[in-house]
Order: C-alpha cells, then sequence, then structure tokens
C-alpha cells in the first residue's frame, strides 16, 4: 500500500536540465560567451555545462543537423539584476549576432514586472536573458527575485556589459494544468509556485531548489512533442529509493 500523505517520488531535488543542439561546436561557445557557462564534462556527443552560481546542470546533446530548431515555448532563462542590465544585454547580442551566428534577438514587452530578451542559439534553441526589478519593487521577496548567494564578478564575465548572476528556468508543456500540477505535487513531490498574482500557479519548484521550470498549459493541437534528449532529471537518494519511488508511481491512483 502507497502513502498517499507522501508524494510518491521523494527526491533530492531537479538535478540536470537536458537540452538538444545541432552541433556542440556551434552551441557551447555561444553559451559560454552569453551567459557565463563553463564545460564541467566532455563526451563525444555531449557536454556538460553550469552556470557559476547555480548547482543544477545543462546537458547539451549533439543532434546532428536534421534537428528542428524548438518552440519559443521550450527556453531556458538566467536572470540579470536589472532592467538597464537587460538592455545592456540586447545590445551585446546585437552586436554580436551575426558573429555568434545567432538566429534571433527579440525585445519583449514586460509582462507583470518580467523584462527580458531573448535570442536564438545557433543550435536552435531560444534563451532569456531576464530582470524582475520591477516584481521585486511590486513585494516579491528578495531571495526570490534575486536567487543567487554571490553576485558574479566583471572579471568572472569581462566586456559584455551585463552580468548573468543564475540559471533560474528551465520550460515545458503541458495540456491540461490541473492533472499536470497534481502529478508535479503528489506523483514527483514538487512545490508548485507563482511569482505573480494567479489562479493558475505553474512553476514547479523543488523544496530545496532555487530554479524551477515552468510549466505552460497549451491545447493539445499546439503542442509540439520534442525528443527524450529535451527533459528534466531529478535525484533519488539511492537505488532503493528510486524503486520505491517506481513502485509508489505504478500503484498510486
Ligand atoms: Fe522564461
Amino acid at each position: 500500500m502507497s502513502d498517499l500523505a507522501k508524494p510518491a517520488v521523494e527526491s533530492l531535488g531537479i538535478v540536470k536540465g537536458h537540452y538538444e543542439c545541432n552541433y556542440l561546436d556551434q552551441t557551447v561557445p555561444v553559451l559560454s560567451e552569453l551567459l557565463a557557462f563553463e564545460v564541467v564534462e566532455r563526451g563525444t556527443r555531449q557536454m556538460t555545462m553550469k552556470h557559476p552560481n547555480t548547482d543544477w546542470l545543462l546537458v547539451v546533446h549533439e543532434s546532428g543537423p536534421d534537428v528542428p530548431d524548438k518552440p519559443f515555448r521550450n527556453h531556458y532563462g538566467v536572470r540579470v539584476k536589472n532592467n538597464e542590465q537587460v538592455d545592456r544585454a540586447y545590445e551585446y547580442l546585437m552586436a554580436k549576432k551575426e558573429p555568434l551566428g545567432l538566429k534571433k534577438v527579440v525585445m519583449r514587452n514586460e509582462r507583470a514586472g518580467s523584462y527580458s530578451v531573448f535570442f536564438v542559439e545557433p543550435g536552435g534553441n531560444y534563451w532569456e536573458i531576464e530582470s524582475y526589478e520591477h516584481r521585486h519593487q511590486a513585494g516579491l521577496t528578495h531571495d526570490v527575485a534575486y536567487p543567487w548567494k554571490q553576485e558574479l564578478n566583471e572579471e568572472q564575465f569581462p566586456g559584455r556589459g551585463y552580468l548573468p548572476h543564475g540559471f533560474t528556468h528551465g520550460t515545458i508543456e503541458c495540456n491540461d494544468w490541473a492533472s499536470s500540477v497534481r502529478f508535479y505535487k503528489e506523483g514527483l513531490g514538487m512545490d508548485v509556485i507563482t511569482h505573480v498574482q494567479t489562479t493558475k500557479p505553474h512553476n514547479i519548484k523543488h523544496p530545496d531548489n532555487t530554479w524551477y521550470v515552468v510549466s505552460l498549459e497549451v491545447p493539445e493541437k499546439n503542442r509540439k512533442y520534442l525528443t527524450p534528449l529535451q527533459r528534466f532529471t531529478i535525484a533519488m537518494a539511492s537505488e532503493d529509493k528510486l524503486k520505491e519511488a517506481r513502485d509508489a508511481l505504478n500503484t498510486r491512483p
């Protein structure tokens, strides 16, 4: 019998985001140049990268020329300190658009206090550089608006005019918000949080992590199904815990 008071999966956290590109040689240098990511492990068709201020990892997979560009709704994002830094990032991205092979650079209108610029790296993935300055001014707590222990400094990331202090979020799609939220909470043991007033919070967050995965509800007809190389990894404390979680997921109503 499973204990329904507890989530089926009691994990240590969301530890990796996976990410599919055309070529590592194209994509990896761009993530270092624009977002401060560092390579921590090299494989033949995958590389693991880490943001200096954030403990989850980005596993970049190479899939060759035929993999289509990912939709905007499957992006990852970093955060800078204020809106002015987003404007500086836009200037730097525009200056580097051609030499780095960026497919798009787009400023976005501020949405509920979130101000950001998007770009598409040459391997076909959207990234967001965002500021929560106005969300913090509107009352969002400091630790949520600025979720890093220490700021990056100019020596770590010189000459860009902006500093991406934290690797804050990834995104996925769901078809039915209510049933997905129930699964994230009761199945995966995640918190489902919001940064703005809404009746439908959709940021999936492990209680011990600052980073989160935005789950965007879209109608089935608009859904873009991606390959298993675009996924998130949660870690378990042991093989026994993993087996318990699998059994609980299989038996839970
Ligand atoms: Fe985003």
